[in-house]
């Protein structure tokens, strides 16, 4: 089975000619990835058949929540997937793990599907930290949750930064997240994968799909990605 090729396009694309470019230029790939574009042109996304998620949503009903989103109207226009747990959001908009559980819960209950991301900071890998890390953010996400979801996993230390962990350094941490499942979870790997390691990164055995930022706001660099990690 060929691998999940999530792009994660976070707050880089602004403007309506970008969005536009961006599309013309994956049309022809649009089966074959998941874009988590800026929210404001997720309608944009769907009304030309691309997979699509969102970065985030409320963990609320709707309400009144002023300035949220509710996962309920993202659903109702479209969205199929929803990134919990990403660093950067935890980091900038001090989301705790209470929070992202309920997130999730809100999520599954709208029948979205829920990629939660997990990651250690550089002091923790350091310290081979690691697992302690991943298995008490898994734990304590997904507490009093059943339903199934997807993994991924990004080390804080990975993201924008060019660095990755060796490929055995990916294969040992996801076998261990597996290991913490009882059903046959998907783990992606994300943080600075690009058209130059994909190649590489590809050789990993156990890795379902690869989460992707930068690189996935260049077409043509997503379309190599794609290329690989489809053989
Ligand atoms: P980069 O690919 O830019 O390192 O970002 C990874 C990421 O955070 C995807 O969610």
């Amino acid at each position: 089975m060929s691998k999940m090729i999530l792009a994660n396009l976070k707050m880089y694309q602004c403007t309506k000619e970008e969005v536009n470019n961006y599309i013309n230029k994956l049309k022809g790939v649009k089966n074959k990835f998941i874009v988590f574009p800026s929210v404001i042109y997720l309608e944009k996304f769907i009304q030309n058949n691309f997979i699509c998620g969102v970065q985030n949503a409320s963990a609320h009903d709707p309400g009144p929540y002023t300035s949220e989103i509710s996962v309920h109207a993202l659903k109702n226009i479209g969205a199929k997937y929803i990134l919990l747990g990403h660093s950067e959001v935890r980091q900038n908009m001090s989301e705790d793990d209470e929070l992202i559980n309920a997130k999730i819960k809100q999520a599954l209950n709208n029948k979205l599907k829920v990629i939660l991301c997990i990651g250690e900071n550089l002091e923790a890998y350091n310290q081979s930290q690691t697992k302690n890390i991943l298995k008490n953010q898994i734990l304590k996400a997904l507490k009093n949750i059943t339903e199934e979801i997807i993994i991924s996993y990004e080390p804080i230390w990975a993201i924008g930064t060019g660095k990755t962990p060796t490929n055995n350094e990916i294969e040992d941490i996801v076998s261990y997240i597996k290991s913490l499942f009882d059903y046959d979870v998907k783990v992606l790997y994300g943080g600075s994968v690009s058209e130059q390691n994909i190649n590489q990164l590809n050789l990993v055995p156990n890795v379902d799909g690869f989460l992707i930022g930068k690189a996935a706001t260049t077409p043509g660099s997503l379309i190599k990605i794609i290329e690989v990690a489809e053989k």
